[in-house]
């Protein structure tokens, strides 16, 4: 089992870093092979719209989405980690989702098609500070099923918004996300 970690947030040492080193780390201690990686520390830039990867999956872009896209291609379950930012994703976030339409591959008629191999898992945690951000923004939940299953062709996704989120020091006291790590290893590892 190769699990896929992308952590979106500016801050390393945040709450959804936290949250996301939680899962890992029981991913980890039940064996599964494990890969992490910052988009912080990588240069990923926004979708350029040249629409050169129709056909061929190739994005006229080099920069380090094409890391993220190979190991996309190997691993068993991809975890997305992004904090609420007016009520969405990060800009990052979106740079990166954008930048997957290289692998979203629709027919000439259309229909959706996807360069994924069938099978995979993913998981997407977004972390916020109002207390009830899991109720008030869970569109966000809808928006990543359709990213990750009905464009890309993903099998399942797991949406979860911990809410209520303060000091990242005190983030496992708080029972949203103590839940979202337990619902994310059981679905990643069942
Ligand atoms: C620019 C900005 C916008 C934010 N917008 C929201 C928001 O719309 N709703 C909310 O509940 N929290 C919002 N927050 C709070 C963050 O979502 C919250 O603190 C999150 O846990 C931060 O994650 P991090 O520690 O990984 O950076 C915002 C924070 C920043 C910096």
């Amino acid at each position: 089992m190769r699990v896929l970690f992308i952590c979106t947030s500016p801050n390393k040492t945040g709450n959804t870093a936290r949250v996301l080193g939680e899962i890992r780390r029981s991913c980890e201690a039940k064996g599964a092979d494990v890969r992490w990686y910052d988009t912080a520390e990588m240069d990923i830039s926004g979708c350029r719209g040249c629409q050169r990867c129709r056909g061929t999956g190739v994005c006229s872009i080099d920069d380090d989405m094409t890391i993220i896209k190979d190991e996309i291609m190997v691993s068993d379950v991809v975890v997305l980690g992004s904090p609420m930012y007016m009520g969405a994703e990060t800009g990052q976030t979106k740079c990166l989702i954008d930048r997957f339409n290289s692998l979203f591959q629709p027919d000439k008629d259309g229909n959706p098609g996807s360069l994924v191999p069938k099978g995979k898992k993913a998981v997407t945690i977004m972390t916020c500070k109002l207390k009830d951000g899991d109720k008030i923004y869970n569109y966000e939940n809808t928006k990543f099923f359709k990213v990750f299953v009905n464009l890309l062709g993903f099998d399942m996704v797991l949406s979860t918004i911990v809410p209520g989120t303060g000091d990242p020091k005190d983030i496992m006291n708080n029972y949203h996300a103590q839940n979202a790590v337990s619902d994310a290893v059981t679905f990643i590892l069942p």
